[in-house]
């Protein structure tokens, strides 16, 4: 499209919606300096529609009415944003997720558990899916009914603002999902297809027998092997087969149809309009098939995060995206965009890869492969940046590449299947009590599931009632917090790991939840516990300390701050693996001992900064620890981490 005919179009919509002025002009500048990046992205996916002329005009139409839809409020905090430059890689966020109703009760309860988060130094919160999903047949919000409702079990929309609200007063931050690549069966459109709507059925991708789908299974992963086997359900009602990669009852949304996509991108920028400052897009990597691939990963789903991103950056600037893509480590990094389109793609994503490895190193007191993955880590481009968690309300993927575990002279297959038994429970020698999650017979593969304290080892602590392996567990904890909260990135934490919960059993008791042990650590919040987080020398007690101490170390140095400047030490020990970073005058050194074991570390790891100081300042306890020769050694308790500071 030539230049003048696509500014013709964008002014003759804002014209006839009054957009237009000087108190406009930032918008329209966006607008048309990015009018022909939406158009060549919609044109790869839909140019050969018949209309697609129109599509084009209709999706700019719903991009413009948004951004007049935006409260001033929102349109203040979008420009406070832009001044502080890339917002998001800030030291000074942290965040976490966490079920309104297993934590607060409902909407409604959150904003007087504000404190709470804000004395933890929780700033940015994520709220597990709150709109309206069928009871049962939920999988914990991801099957979602209606994308505009709030479900009644958490409160209503209105609820939903005041807390936004609440949480904007007290200058924190709102992180929802939205559920882009299926909905539930119970979704309007899935409802109007089963009564054999073909507008609708065209929402999905719907097949009358089995052909197409036997050839797509061929090459398809299974995500869910137990419980939902297969990518396609039938639908008796519909007489037809519909894909549905994850559980039977979360149908794929057909990207192929442009009124998908339009769809979604209104409800996309609904949410930014609500007040949202980090969207989840929930597993982007699945949201375009093709016929002989996984249907991950596709160039067209990278297309389609382009255009929302692109969308979102003229209508709505203050929202990130987050890209939920749980993949191998060199696809996962391809959701930062590339290119063109680097930093225009998604804003963060979650650092799967390093989150696994930590658990790898926990396993086996070996931090060799943790280091050797770093040469893709570290490829995330300046600009954007990680969500780091040691745990979520999903199972732990092992997805990390063969190539490393061989380099490091481990069997990877014979090295995935001690760490399922370590940490799923079934080696008797382990500290772990975890369970394996998506164990699928016909490939072996399986995740884990299990809470942080649990997988560190506090659960079977407290059955033995051992003080010993207590402490221990306690200093695995914060060592994992330490680890994922010092690096590059947004520490996420999830609810009821601050103060050590470990796995909850009773969804085993409910039909809804029993076929999915991801729920054993989803906790529901007994406020009489936290009580115990104020008493001294309890397990609450270290574990909220010690990680209240960790937040409040990264949120006062900038050296924190995501700038790509976080450089990984050679290994001289294989259970210590450290990283340095360095910012303005500033040099730390976080040094983390993943051995039950005393360790010892040569002081050869600080000649750098030498030339600049004798001493190194610890943050973790405020003491000063005197560099010795290369010959003589740093000493590291079982468990311990040093965060040391050279200020030069
Ligand atoms: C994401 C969610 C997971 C859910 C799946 C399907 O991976 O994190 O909990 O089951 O998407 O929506």
């Amino acid at each position: 499209m030539k230049n003048s005919t696509l500014f013709s179009i964008i002014h003759t919509i804002c014209d006839s919606k009054e957009v237009k002025g000087k108190k406009h002009q930032p918008f329209l500048d966006r607008l048309i300096s990015n009018g022909h990046v939406l158009h060549f992205l919609l044109s790869q996916l839909y140019s050969k529609k018949e209309n697609f002329d129109t599509i084009f005009s209709e999706m700019l139409e719903l991009i413009i009415d948004s951004y007049i839809e935006r409260h001033p409020s929102l349109l203040k905090r979008d420009q406070e944003k832009e001044q502080k430059g890339t917002w998001f890689l800030s030291n000074d966020l942290v965040g976490m997720s966490l079920y309104v109703d297993r934590f607060a009760g409902n909407l409604s309860e959150m904003p007087k558990k504000l404190d709470y988060l804000q004395n933890l130094g929780v700033n940015l919160l994520h709220l597990m899916p709150i709109f309206e999903s069928p009871e049962g047949a939920s999988d914990g919000g991801y099957a979602v009914s209606n994308y505009r409702v709030v479900d009644k079990r958490f409160g209503t929309i209105e609820d939903l603002k005041s807390l936004q609200q609440s949480l904007q007063e007290k200058n924190m931050y709102l992180m929802i999902d939205i559920v882009l690549n299926h909905t539930s069966n119970q979704h309007e459109w899935a409802q109007k297809a089963r009564q054999g709507d073909v507008y609708y059925q065209d929402f999905y991708y719907t097949y009358n027998d089995r052909t197409i789908p036997d050839q797509m299974e061929k090459t398809m992963p299974e995500v869910f092997p137990e419980s939902s086997p297969g990518s396609f359900s039938y639908d008796e009602k519909m007489n037809k087969w519909v894909m549905s990669v994850f559980h039977n009852y979360q149908w794929d949304l057909n990207f192929t149809n442009p009124q998908v996509l339009k769809a979604m991108l209104d409800t996309i920028l609904f949410y930014a309009n609500l007040g949202v400052d980090v969207l989840r897009i929930d597993a982007p990597a699945f949201i375009w098939k093709q016929m002989g691939t996984t249907c991950q990963n596709l160039p067209e789903a990278h297309i389609i995060l382009q255009f929302i991103k692109i969308a979102v950056e003229i209508a709505t600037p203050g929202m990130a995206i987050l890209g939920e893509a749980i993949v191998a480590p060199k696809q996962i990094m391809e959701y930062f965009g590339k290119g063109f389109f680097t930093n225009h793609e998604c804003d963060l994503a979650y650092n799967a890869t390093q989150m696994a490895l930590q658990w790898d190193a926990l396993a086996t007191a070996d931090t060799r492969n943790m280091l050797a993955n770093q040469s893709v880590i570290l490829q995330k481009p300046l600009g954007s940046t990680w969500i780091n968690y040691t745990r979520c309300h999903d199972d732990i993927g092992l997805g990390f590449e063969d190539y490393y575990i061989e380099q490091v002279g481990y069997n990877p297959y014979l090295h995935r299947e001690y760490l399922k038994n370590y940490l799923g429970g079934r080696l008797i020698t382990s500290p772990s009590s975890g369970d394996l999650f998506g164990v699928n017979p016909k490939t072996n593969d399986a995740r884990i599931s299990g809470t942080l304290a649990s997988l560190c080892g506090l659960e079977k602590a407290i059955q033995k009632e051992s003080a010993k392996d207590i402490q221990e567990s306690i200093d695995k904890i914060l060592l994992m917090q330490a680890n994922s909260i010092l690096l590059g990135g947004i520490p996420m934490l999830f609810y009821g790991d601050e103060f050590g919960y470990t796995n909850d059993y009773s969804y085993l008791e409910d039909a809804g939840k029993s076929y999915d042990n991801r729920w054993m650590h989803r906790p529901i919040i007994d406020w009489k516990k936290t009580l115990k987080i104020k008493q001294k020398g309890s397990v609450e007690y270290q574990v909220f300390k010690g990680l209240q101490n960790l937040i409040q170390i990264r949120k006062s140095n900038t050296v924190f701050a995501d700038n790509n400047n976080v450089e990984w030490l050679e290994s001289h020990n294989r259970s210590i693996v450290g990283f340095k970073r360095t910012w303005e005058r500033k040099q730390v050194f976080c040094l983390f001992n993943y051995s039950p074991e005393p360790q010892e570390l040569t002081y050869y790891v600080f000649n750098s900064v030498r030339p600049y100081t004798q001493e190194l300042y610890n943050l973790c306890d405020a003491s000063n620890i005197k560099i010795g020769k290369d010959k003589e050694h740093l000493s590291f308790k079982p468990y311990q981490f040093y965060i040391l500071l050279v200020e030069m």
